[in-house]
């Protein structure tokens, strides 16, 4: 009877586990990519990442405007707005100008605290105005951890024009190098796998304060360098 009770305890422990495993997995798992801006740098990774199985939330201040794409790119690929693509993935891609980041954070603080975020964002003097000196003065990483406070930010695809990306996704070995630069472990680990999956491979550079050696006008920025030459060049170890 007791060995019964205990056996029933058993299996249902292991039961739970088995259950539990793939639960926590997929919570950690990228499939899902809301996109947070879907220009060039945000429409290009989106279709890179559909071609690689994503389910791709694109999203606009103006959503019925994404219908034709949404057409085009097939049932993988869906539309909204911003707190819409920030809702559904489970990892989210911020592609908008830089100087729309005080305003996007302040709109979506809650649903960004704890969300792997994908910053391709840069800041250019002309477009960008007083956050571009802010960025100069503290570095891209501070500012963006700044206005999208509590999102777990890995600085990833700001340094190559979209073109170059669509030119050299999945391109034959050596692939090209795409920095990237993050506080988080996992969230660096999601980074890394969607990096791999659009078609490159990914170099982390450092914790978030290191994405300054990528950002525009940095020895990092305008490549399209193999993994070892981009180490090389940064002194990042293998
Ligand atoms: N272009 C590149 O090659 C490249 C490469 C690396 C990094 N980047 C950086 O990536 C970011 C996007 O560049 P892009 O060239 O893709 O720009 P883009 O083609 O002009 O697209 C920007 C997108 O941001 C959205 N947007 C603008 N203001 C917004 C706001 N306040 N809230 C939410 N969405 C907003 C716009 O959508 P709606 O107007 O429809 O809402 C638009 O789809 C920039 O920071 C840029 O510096 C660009």
């Amino acid at each position: 009877m007791r060995f019964d009770r205990l056996a029933r305890r058993s299996v249902l422990a292991v039961l739970l586990c088995t259950l539990a495993v793939p639960a926590m997995a997929q919570s950690e798992s990228p499939r899902r990519i809301g996109i947070v801006g879907a220009g060039n740098i945000g429409g290009t990774l989106g279709r890179l990442w559909l071609k690689a199985g994503y389910e791709v939330f694109f999203s606009s201040r103006h959503p019925e405007e994404l219908k034709a794409l949404i057409e085009e790119l097939g049932p993988k690929a869906r539309a909204g707005t911003p707190a819409e693509a920030i809702a559904f993935g489970n990892a989210v891609l911020i592609a908008v100008p830089y100087k729309a980041y005080p305003e996007l954070g302040k709109e979506n603080a809650a649903a960004l605290k704890g969300k792997v975020v994908i910053d391709a964002g840069n800041a250019v003097k002309t477009r960008d105005g007083a956050i571009y000196d802010e960025v100069e003065k503290d570095g891209i990483g501070a500012v963006s951890a700044k206005y999208l406070a509590g999102a777990r930010i890995v600085r990833a695809f700001n340094a190559a024009n979209y073109k170059i990306f669509l030119k050299n996704a999945g391109r034959p070995d050596p692939r090209m190098a795409v920095p990237i630069a993050g506080d988080d472990p996992k969230a660096l680990e999601t980074a890394r796998t969607l990096v791999t999956d659009a078609g490159f491979d990914p170099v982390v550079v450092g914790e978030l304060d290191a994405a300054k050696t990528f950002a525009m006008g940095s020895p990092g920025f305008g490549h399209e360098l193999s993994a070892p030459e981009l180490r090389a060049k940064l002194g990042v170890a293998p």
